[in-house]
């Protein structure tokens, strides 16, 4: 039996998670992998605080040198958060020569060509598949089982969070800040939920998955990020009443070498795949052109699903012969092959409050019209309380410009545009 001796960077939601399932778990790992994993530090930021893992006082450390410098830790397990000092920690720990396996998307999405260039100098490894998705094995996926395929589009929840508390509003009418609280209690939220409900999780997210499913490098601010603090009960509603169950998406497409990188709210029809995946679930929808279609569905956050990506990890990075790395050239800036395309073509759904009088909706359709821009379906709403009706327009697909200009010239004493949703079919 090899023993492994591991280091943890952190010990919240996800580290407990990761103790918990490695005791558990202890009996079954020794059997299968012929691997006995101790834990022999524990960093985090308070000792006295009660855990939701029964991790012994005497391990637990607020000096990171008990972790990055023991020479007897070979595998440093991150899951402090953040981008610092949770990088430069595990810098530190790869230029050590220890495997590095992180929870952690902020800090590999922003750094991952300095984590990669300090793992592949020291000949180990660096593992993410937690970073991404949970419990779901979508790194590996991509960078394994997809290899010969050629990926034109990928669609996916891939943020717990905002998915937990969309259909908490579209099944029952809630306000996103109600429901936010009940996230956070469950252990799904980021340490700062802003980046959740702004999208950026999922912005970290699809920068790493794209990378990976394109071959070069997508940064992080190459990603459009839009998140679901605008959103309204009442957007919801009527893109229910037309159909549409509303997601926060992450979607990559690539058109040649042209690649749109994109996370935003996005209106699915309810037959879609993607619009049954519910709670703290996360999907992947995605095509390639020799796998065709595919959707991979689990769990994207808490603590036991992450736990069980990082312990796969673990016991990956123990049992390697050679420690796997991406093959594309991995640099800060984007893949000089690629072209990002901000001027996507979707549908788009408009909630408009318009007043309530002959030929209004001959002005916006002409407005509409002169950026070529078609109507698909309208829906007016009941008299609302004030002299202006709501109107919502789904538009057939359009040049996201083409829409913005068109908007721009509605003339505001006429109709006021209240809400923008992107539609995918
Ligand atoms: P968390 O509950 O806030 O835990 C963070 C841990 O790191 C705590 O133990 C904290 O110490 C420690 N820590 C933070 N900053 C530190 C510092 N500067 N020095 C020493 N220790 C520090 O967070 P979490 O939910 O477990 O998430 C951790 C990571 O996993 C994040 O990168 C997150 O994106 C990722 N992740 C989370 C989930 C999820 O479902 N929650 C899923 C996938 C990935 P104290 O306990 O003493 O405060
Ligand atoms: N806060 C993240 C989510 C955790 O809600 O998806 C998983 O990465």
């Amino acid at each position: 039996m090899k023993e492994v001796i591991i280091g943890f960077l952190g010990c919240g939601n996800v580290g407990g998670g990761v103790w918990n399932l490695l005791e558990n778990f202890r009996k079954e790992i020794a059997h299968r992998n012929h691997l006995s994993i101790r834990v022999k530090k524990v960093l985090v930021r308070d000792v006295s605080k009660a855990r939701s893992c029964a991790v012994p006082a005497e391990l637990l450390t607020t000096n990171v040198e008990d972790v990055v410098s023991d020479p007897e830790i070979s595998i440093v397990v991150e899951f402090m958060g953040g981008e610092q000092p949770a990088t430069e920690y595990m810098l530190r720990a790869l230029n050590a020569g220890k495997t590095v396996v992180t929870a952690n998307k902020v800090a590999l999405a922003l750094n991952w060509h300095r984590l990669q260039a300090a793992a592949q100098e020291k000949n180990v490894g660096l593992y993410y598949e937690a970073s991404v998705c949970g419990a779901i094995p979508i790194i590996n996926v991509l960078q394994n089982s997809l290899q010969a395929n050629r990926i034109g589009h990928m669609m996916g929840i891939i943020n717990g969070t905002t998915n937990y508390i969309l259909s908490r509003m579209y099944e029952n009418g809630e306000d996103y800040k109600d429901v936010l609280g009940d996230a956070q209690r469950l252990g799904l939220a980021e340490p700062n939920p802003a980046a959740d409900v702004e999208g950026l999780d999922a912005a970290y997210k699809l920068s790493i998955m794209a990378s990976l499913a394109f071959h070069g490098r997508v940064p992080f601010p190459k990603v459009y990020t839009e998140g679901i603090t605008r959103l309204t009960a009442m957007d919801i509603s009527c893109g229910k009443e037309m159909g549409y169950v509303l997601k926060l998406l992450a979607i990559a497409k690539r058109d040649g070498n042209t690649v749109q990188v994109r996370v935003h709210p996005t209106f699915l029809p309810d037959s879609h795949p993607l619009s049954s995946v519910n709670g703290s679930f996360n999907a992947v929808y995605l095509q390639g052109h020799a796998c065709q279609e595919m959707m991979l569905q689990g769990r994207g956050a808490g603590d036991m699903p992450t736990a069980s990506a990082v312990v796969s990890d673990i016991l990956r990075a123990s049992t390697a012969e050679i420690h796997a790395h991406p093959t594309f050239s991995n640099t800060a800036e984007a893949d000089p092959s690629l072209t990002f395309d901000d001027n996507w073509q979707c549908q788009y759904f408009l909630r408009i409050s318009v007043e309530d009088r002959p030929g209004v909706l001959a002005k916006i359709a002409g407005w509409l019209a002169q950026e070529n821009v078609s109507i698909a379906k309208m829906l007016q709403k009941g008299k609302a309380d004030n002299d202006r009706v709501p109107l919502i327009i789904v538009t057939h697909a359009a040049p996201e410009k083409s829409l913005r200009k068109a908007i721009e010239a509605f003339d505001k004493d006429v109709c006021t545009v209240e809400s923008v949703i992107r539609v995918e079919v």
